[in-house]
């Protein structure tokens, strides 16, 4: 069967590719016309694209509104994202339609043993309604905030939507971050109601997440905490379920009626909070709005992963990201696509699993993120090959900077060089993509993200804010007006909003902490990140958040904590650790040191390597000179050591690193 070919090579530059004709025919925007069109007016064209992709209950009466560095979008407009996503589908996608009980969620279990779940929009619908009244009775008001701590199951979805349908805020954290780490955000948003599982499946093994989500739960805010059977009351452990406190799912959804009425709520109440790491070993609450975030999510969707009645789409993100929220969740069913979750790990049974997916459910638009990729390329090309992926159509990435190979190795093995790759950059403040090449439109060039989307202004400036020439690389920025989807606050904590994203280049100018440069007059390489924030296998993770849990140990008086590039997983961190008088390093004391970061934090800070140093390197006023030790287990030139407080340091520490300079 010859196959559709979804991209052409351009004819003098090798690597670079376009899109078919087919593709051009195919795609929601087939044109470039329409990023001038949006530059024209930005404010009229989200003005457009937020009436034309979404259902308002009352419409707004100013597009957008600043007082820098806060700014509002569709003041005055009321929706709600639950009826977004479901309720207004029912009528094309409902029981009288003939594409009735189109399939919103496909759920693949990690044991094969087990069957897929799908689930249609209207049996999502109806368990959305259900919940909502759950949530309801049990308390959760419009504005409340209720944490969700479950894996890749539809109950983790269904939790989410049921709070978007009440007004209720939550906050998802990722299941394999430690209870001690969920307890942290529980406390800072102070959530009423938990929902968490009884556990899931990891390579074969069960883990037990409610006795990790009994940590939150002790925290002052907590009065309930709805548990889901994910085992069917089959698990392989024991499960304590406090009295007066702990909920069944099911048996409360048995009584819940299926009436439910969203809740309308003004553009930009909070919709939810993600908690991400920054430069702080504390992580940051930020707060994503409803209006302009879900136009974002839609509109994204649509023009980026360009989904059509008959695409399955599969974003591979664990709903505890940013990624998971907006295109394993609000992206996909607002627009009311098909999408395939997964529970599992990608190695089980062996590393076609992902394809084996792919194959059984014909999935048509795939997006993952490069450290999977790499993983997928060093297990070699036999794996794809077993599986017919022919239906693919498009292929993203996200998350990292993509190298060459690895982008190469995913355009050859997994798109047989048919499909458009885009490499697309955004992240968890940006709500949805913001730099990528659009399928229909191109140029989709290895290592190179790709145009702003249409509406957004970005920038990449110097050190003096000076907009770089083509070839250097500064700083990405974005100008107003902001995009839609770009987050509205941190929670509880305007100084570090401020600070963090608004101090760079002052408060009209919000700072990414990328590195970036012009490939070319429309096109943004991203280089990565300026500050002191790793990307562990896609993992956003901050040196001191790392360094806290390290230093919370009892036999550690401090610690620096630095990324190191990684084959495989991108970066991986490393530890420096000075221990207390008396205390020798061994490997009793590392492993313990390793126990406690994994109880803290969650096993993605695990470090890769650790070495029990006398010192550290300081500056005069006593700041951990990270840069030094990052420089040094490269074999980087190290720079002046003369501000340093202790300069023989440096010296000492080559010894130990097994510095040699390049
Ligand atoms: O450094 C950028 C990198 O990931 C960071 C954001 O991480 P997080 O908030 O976890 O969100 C990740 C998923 C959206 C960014 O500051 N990053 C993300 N995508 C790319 C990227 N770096 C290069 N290329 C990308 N495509």
């Amino acid at each position: 069967m010859v196959q559709t070919k979804w991209v052409v090579r351009d004819k003098s530059k090798k690597s670079v590719y376009w899109p078919s004709q087919e593709m051009k025919e195919r795609a929601f925007v087939g044109s470039d016309k329409i990023y001038k069109d949006a530059a024209k007016n930005p404010k009229a064209f989200w003005a457009n694209l937020a009436k034309d992709g979404l259902s308002w209950d009352r419409p707004w009466k100013t597009v957008y509104e600043s007082k820098p560095p806060y700014f509002k979008w569709f003041v005055g407009g009321q929706l709600n994202v639950s009826y977004n996503c479901l309720d207004r589908h029912l009528e094309q996608r409902g029981d009288q339609d003939p594409i009735s009980n189109k399939v919103a969620i496909i759920w693949e279990p990690e044991p094969e043993s087990e069957r897929a779940r799908k689930i249609t929009y209207m049996g999502l619908y109806r368990k959305v309604c259900k919940f909502s009244n759950v949530l309801k009775k049990i308390g959760v008001r419009k504005g409340d905030r209720v944490g969700i701590y479950m894996p890749m199951i539809p109950e983790a979805l269904i939790a989410m939507l049921a709070c978007t349908r009440l007004g209720a805020i939550h906050s998802v954290v990722f299941s394999a971050f430690s209870g001690i780490n969920f307890k942290k955000r529980v406390d800072d948003c102070e959530a009423k109601v938990l929902v968490t599982c009884d556990g899931y499946w990891r390579r074969g093994k069960q883990i037990n997440l409610k006795k990790q989500a009994d940590i939150a739960a002790n925290a002052k805010s907590v009065k309930k905490v709805v548990v889901v059977q994910r085992f069917e009351g089959k698990n392989e452990f024991k499960l304590k379920m406090k009295k007066g406190r702990d909920l069944w799912y099911h048996e409360l959804m048995e009584k819940a009626s299926e009436d439910s009425k969203p809740v309308p709520v003004e553009s930009n109440t909070p919709l939810f909070l993600l908690y991400t790491s920054g430069t702080t070993g504390k992580p940051k609450g930020i707060i994503h709005d409803t209006g302009g975030y879900l136009t974002q999510a839609y509109w994204t969707t649509l023009f980026n992963f360009d989904l059509h009645e008959d695409d399955v789409f599969w974003c591979t993100a664990d709903i505890g990201w940013i990624t998971g929220h907006t295109y394993s969740c609000y992206g996909p069913l607002s627009v009311g696509a098909t999408m395939v979750i997964y529970e599992g790990s990608p190695d089980v049974p062996d590393w076609g699993r992902l394809w084996k997916i792919a194959d059984k459910f014909d999935v048509s638009v795939f997006y993952t993120a490069p450290t999977a990729i790499r993983m997928f390329k060093k297990m070699g090309k036999k794996w794809p090959k077993h599986f017919d992926l022919s239906t693919l159509r498009i292929l993203g990435t996200v998350g990292e900077p993509i190298d060459l190979e690895t982008w190469n190795w995913y355009f050859d093995y997994i798109g047989n060089k048919r499909c458009p790759l885009i490499d697309t950059w955004w992240q968890t403040e940006t709500g949805g993509t913001l730099v990528n090449a659009l399928p229909g439109i191109g140029p989709f060039i290895p290592t190179v993200a790709g145009r702003p989307f249409p509406g957004t202004v970005a920038d990449i400036l110097d050190d003096r804010g000076k907009p770089v020439k083509k070839g250097e690389t500064g700083y990405l920025v974005f100008r107003p007006p902001f995009p839609p989807g770009l987050l509205r606050g941190v929670w509880k904590n305007p100084k570090k909003y401020k600070d963090t994203y608004w101090s760079e280049y002052g408060i009209k100018t919000y700072y990414t902490s990328d590195g970036a440069k012009w490939y070319d007059k429309h096109n943004i390489r991203v280089t990565g990140r300026v500050d002191d924030v790793m990307k562990v296998a896609g993992h956003r993770l901050s040196s001191a958040e790392v360094e806290d849990a390290i230093t919370s140990h009892f036999h550690v008086i401090v610690s620096a904590v630095v990324p190191k590039p990684d084959e495989i997983r991108g970066q991986v961190p490393v530890a420096f650790i000075v221990l207390k008088l008396g205390v020798k390093p061994s490997p009793e004391v590392e492993a313990s040191i390793v126990k406690q970061v994994r109880k803290e934090i969650g096993p993605t800070a695990t470090p890769h390597q650790i070495f029990f140093v006398k010192d550290l390197p300081k500056t005069r006023s006593g700041k951990i000179m990270r840069r030094f030790l990052r420089s040094m287990l490269v074999n980087k030139k190290l720079g002046d050591a003369s501000t340093l407080q202790n300069p023989e340091i440096v010296d000492y520490l080559k010894k130990v690193v097994g510095y040699k300079r390049k």
